[in-house]
């Protein structure tokens, strides 16, 4: 039923692989995002609405993809995004996903709506590493969403602190679930076979604590999520966590401008895979907006992207536009799904070599030399 593993030969192949034998449920977790789809659609398509301007006959022979997160070096200028409840995506959870990255060395962002907890995650890792008698490069970061309650949120801190987690991603674009419809429908569904549907309407109001609990990840943690959220919270956190911290999900130069005021050392360009608000700017417009309105940001803050990046030649553009590292999600949760850590393995495979390849032919060696002027935008400012 399952294709070969060797068949997968793109980001593309593994969601198709994994649709085959996900559970529907599962797979509409994983592939859900808000209202009409158009922030999903979005974030995909405009990687490929921009062209590279690439220079020849610049001996391309050996190539180097080495790019560091915080000092940590990693083989490659991508890490696996955050993405929650990864035991309904494969029974090994999170530290399956964990072994595939500790054998290739890349970086993986650990959610807060982990099916295990922290301490069993940075195990896994730990424990892979010796298994394989590999000192792999691979770093744990840690994903926070904001608790309602602040002695939660210290405790969770130093907890994932205490763990060996390099850096704290606060996700920033969720003060309540986005409208998922696929999940709606489902839990309307669920709600149908056991005769509860006069209950279920009240449950899909959106807005405030009360948000709407998706079937899947969003039960684990909405109710936990905080809209009260502010500015002004960073400072008692920057007491509580001396690492690195990282806004995920800045869509605007003055959120940008914002949070190197207050002191974050990253900022994480991103719609939540188009998870959230309806019709938000993708990935690549936020950071074409604040490449051009907000250019100081680069070189003070480190600068990460995520949201619909399925090749590597996606990941190159990106770092041509400044960012430090992208992230990449469903890909790495469908290979996941489709063939374990091995698939981890694979997916990043895939996107070393269509890095690599895009890096030749666009004439570069290294990852510093990937400059703006290598990609042209005018085709998506201009419509
Ligand atoms: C996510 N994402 C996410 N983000 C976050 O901060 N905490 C989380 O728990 C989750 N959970 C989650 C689950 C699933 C199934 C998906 C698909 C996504 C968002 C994620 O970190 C990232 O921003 C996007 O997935 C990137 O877009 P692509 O690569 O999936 O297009």
């Amino acid at each position: 039923k399952i294709p070969h593993i060797s068949l997968c030969v793109s980001c593309l192949d593994f969601e198709k692989a994994a649709k085959a034998v996900m559970p529907r449920k599962s797979y509409i977790y994983a592939s859900t995002s808000a209202n009409t789809g158009a922030s999903l659609k979005g974030n995909i398509e405009d990687w490929e609405r921009i062209n590279f301007r690439p220079r020849v006959m610049r001996n391309v022979g050996d190539v180097n993809t080495q790019r560091s997160i915080f000092g940590h070096n990693s083989p490659y200028p991508f890490y696996i995004s955050p993405m929650g409840t990864l035991g309904a995506i494969h029974p090994g959870a999170e530290p399956e996903m964990v072994k595939g990255a500790v054998r290739k060395g890349i970086h993986m962002v650990v959610s807060t709506a982990s099916t295990k907890t922290t301490e069993q995650i940075m195990r896994s890792m730990v424990e892979e590493q010796k298994r394989m008698n590999y000192a792999s490069p691979t770093r744990l970061f840690f994903q926070f969403y904001m608790p309602v309650n602040r002695e939660r949120a210290v405790e969770l801190m130093h907890m994932v602190k205490k763990a060996g987690y390099k850096g704290l991603w606060i996700t920033v674009d969720t003060p309540v679930l986005g409208k998922r419809e696929s999940d709606r429908v489902l839990q309307a569904e669920e709600a149908l076979s056991v005769g509860l549907e006069k209950q279920s309407t009240s449950e899909w109001e959106v807005g405030g604590e009360n948000a709407f609990a998706p079937a899947m990840g969003g039960r684990v943690v909405s109710g936990q999520l905080s809209p009260h959220t502010t500015w002004g919270d960073l400072k008692w956190i920057r007491r509580e966590w001396d690492g690195p911290i990282v806004l995920k999900g800045i869509q605007c130069t003055e959120d940008a401008k914002l949070a190197l005021e207050h002191g974050c050392q990253g900022i994480l360009l991103s719609n939540h895979g188009g998870r959230q608000l309806h019709t938000a700017p993708s990935s690549l417009m936020t950071l074409l907006e604040i490449r051009t309105y907000c250019p100081e940001v680069f070189g003070k803050l480190e600068i990460f992207v995520d949201g619909g990046l399925r090749d590597g030649s996606d990941v190159l553009k990106a770092l041509c536009l400044g960012a430090t590292a992208v992230g990449v999600g469903r890909p790495y949760l469908y290979a996941l799904a489709a063939y374990g850590s091995q698939g981890v393995e694979r997916c990043t495979h895939v996107l070393y070599e269509e890095l690599t390849t895009a890096m030749r032919l666009l004439g570069i060696t290294s990852l510093n030399q990937a400059r703006p002027e290598m990609v042209n935008a005018s085709r998506l400012l201009n419509e």
